[in-house]
């Protein structure tokens, strides 16, 4: 199966949703409101792996930052407003969350889905510079990915994920320095 790299739009919103849901347990999800808000303010930092009919696959969100050299935990607050973060000039891409369809999962179209979205951004915003995530320990196809794309582990924001049981996990932060 091969599907199409595209910008998200508003129509998108309801599989955009059932993937969130397919992607993260409950407690991590973030709202419909979050994620239309990135549509509106940051249109060009939402990605999708199109498929026929309206079925998406896939989907990356991203919003651009002012380039700040340390690590300041505010700004990954989840569901936080894209409106009051994002700077259409902003040097750094900061990219808020990544699903896969579980059913296509495994293939290879995520590491796909996050090396052409970067390229797709960096190509069409060449005054970006560097880009920054963050993510959960225990996301290994996650962290595999952030590795193999040139992202180098920079810090930790204690307790940021919740982990059943009333456990927190850490978020490693991870930023990659345009060469
Ligand atoms: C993270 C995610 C997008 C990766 O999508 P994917 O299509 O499965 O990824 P790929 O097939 O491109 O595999 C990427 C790498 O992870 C590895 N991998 C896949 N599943 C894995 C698993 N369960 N455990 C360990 N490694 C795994 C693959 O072998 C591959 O590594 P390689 O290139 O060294 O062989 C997908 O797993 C997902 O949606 N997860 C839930 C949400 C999430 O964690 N999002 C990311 C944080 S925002």
């Amino acid at each position: 199966m091969s599907y199409t790299l595209r910008l998200a739009v508003a129509g998108d919103m309801a599989e955009i949703m059932r993937l969130e849901r397919a992607g993260f347990a409950a407690a991590i999800q973030e709202t419909e409101h979050t994620f239309a808000e990135r549509l509106r303010a940051a249109p060009e930092g939402c990605w999708v792996l199109a498929g026929e009919a309206g079925r998406l696959y896939g989907y990356l969100c991203a919003e651009f930052w002012p380039l700040q050299t340390g690590v300041d935990p505010a700004r990954f607050a989840r569901d936080h407003a894209a409106a009051e973060t994002h700077d259409a000039n902003g040097e750094e891409v900061y990219i808020s969350s990544m699903v896969v369809d579980p059913a296509t999962r495994g293939t290879g179209w995520g590491r796909r889905l996050f090396s052409d979205a970067l390229a797709a951004m960096f190509a069409r915003q060449p005054r970006l510079r560097s880009a920054i995530l963050i993510v959960n320990p225990e996301w290994q196809a996650a962290r595999r990915i952030y590795q193999a794309e040139g992202f180098r582990e920079i810090g930790e924001i204690a307790g940021y994920f919740a982990a059943g049981d009333g456990a927190r996990l850490p978020a490693i932060v991870m930023r990659r320095p345009q060469t």
